[in-house]
C-alpha cells in the first residue's frame, strides 16, 4: 500500500483509446453471482475473510472511517460534525449487507427531510438484511448493469463491487449515475487497484482487478472527471499479508 498520494491528480487522457486490455472479456456474471451465493451474509464474508485473519479485524472500521474523512473535504458529513451538509438521498451500488450503508452513509442523511439510502445489490440474502432499517430506502435487487435510476442523487457510492462489471458496463453504468445526479451530486468509487497497473482476472470470484489507467478511461468514457483521488491509509498489514492499494476516486461530470 503506498503512503503517498494525497489527492493525486490525474491528467485528463486525450486519446479516445477503450478502456482495458481484455481481462474483463473473462467475466462470467453467472459464475460471480455463485460465487456470492455461497458466501456468509456478514461483514467477513463482504471482505473475503480478512477481518478473521489475526491482525486485520479492524479492516472494515478503518475503511469506513477513511471514507468518512474522504467525503469531508467535499464537505459531506454527518449532523455530529458541525459545518457538514447533509444528503437527501444517497445510492450505494453492490451494497452487500449494507456494511457501508449502514456504518457510513445513513449518518449523512437529512431526517428532517426524511433522507434515504437506496441500495442495489443482486444477492438477495444480503439485502434481506437491509429491507426496512432506519434510512434505508429502496432496494434493487439487481446487478449494477441492470439497475435503471429513478430517484437524484446526492451522492452515489460503489466500493468493492464494479471488479464484477465489464469495461464496458461500468462505463454504462456510471453514465447512468451521471445522468442522477443533483446539482452538485457526487460520485465515489472505492476499489482494489493492482500494484504493477495492469488489469487481472481473478477466477475465483470471476472479477476484474483494475489498474489506474483502465479506471481512467473508463470514468473518461462515462463523461466524468476525477476531481479527488485518495490512497485509503492505515489499513493494517504483517509481515506476510498486505492489502493490494485501495483507491478513492471521487467523480462529477
Ligand atoms: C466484496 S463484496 C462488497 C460489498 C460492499 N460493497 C462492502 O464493501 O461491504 C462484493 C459485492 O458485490 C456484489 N456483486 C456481485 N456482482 C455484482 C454486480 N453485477 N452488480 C452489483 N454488485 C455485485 C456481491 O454480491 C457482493 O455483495
Amino acid at each position: 500500500m503506498s503512503d503517498t498520494n494525497e489527492n493525486d491528480h490525474f491528467p485528463q487522457l486525450t486519446s479516445d483509446s477503450t478502456p482495458g486490455t481484455g481481462a474483463d472479456a473473462s467475466i462470467s456474471k453467472e459464475h460471480g453471482l455463485a460465487y456470492w451465493e455461497s458466501i456468509s451474509a456478514d461483514e467477513n464474508g463482504m471482505l473475503g475473510g480478512i477481518p478473521s485473519v489475526a491482525g486485520f479485524a479492524n479492516t472494515s472500521k478503518i475503511d469506513l472511517q477513511g471514507s468518512r474523512n474522504f467525503l469531508a473535504k467535499f464537505g459531506i458529513g454527518s449532523k455530529s460534525k458541525p459545518g457538514l451538509k447533509h444528503c437527501q438521498r444517497i445510492l450505494e451500488g453492490g451494497a452487500g449487507v449494507g456494511r457501508i450503508t449502514e456504518g457510513l452513509l445513513t449518518e449523512l442523511l437529512d431526517e428532517e427531510k426524511d433522507g434515504k439510502v437506496d441500495v442495489v445489490e443482486p444477492i438477495a440474502k444480503f439485502t434481506a438484511k437491509l429491507q426496512g432499517k432506519r434510512g434505508v430506502g429502496k432496494v434493487y435487487v439487481m446487478g449494477l448493469e441492470e439497475w435503471v435510476p429513478e430517484f437524484k442523487y446526492d451522492l452515489v457510492w460503489t466500493q468493492w463491487c464494479v471488479g464484477h462489471l465489464t469495461d464496458e458496463q461500468l462505463a454504462e453504468y456510471l453514465k447512468r449515475c451521471k445522468s442522477a445526479l443533483t446539482e452538485d451530486g457526487l460520485i465515489v468509487i472505492k476499489e482494489n487497484t493492482t500494484v504493477l497497473g495492469n488489469d487481472e482476472f481473478d477466477a475465483e470470484d470471476s472479477s476484474v482487478t483494475r489498474g489506474e489507467e483502465t479506471f481512467q478511461k473508463i470514468f473518461q468514457k462515462a463523461g466524468l472527471k476525477i476531481v479527488r483521488a485518495e490512497f485509503q491509509k492505515g489499513f493494517p498489514q504483517t509481515r506476510t499479508m498486505k492489502l493490494l492499494p485501495v483507491r478513492m476516486y471521487a467523480l462529477k461530470p
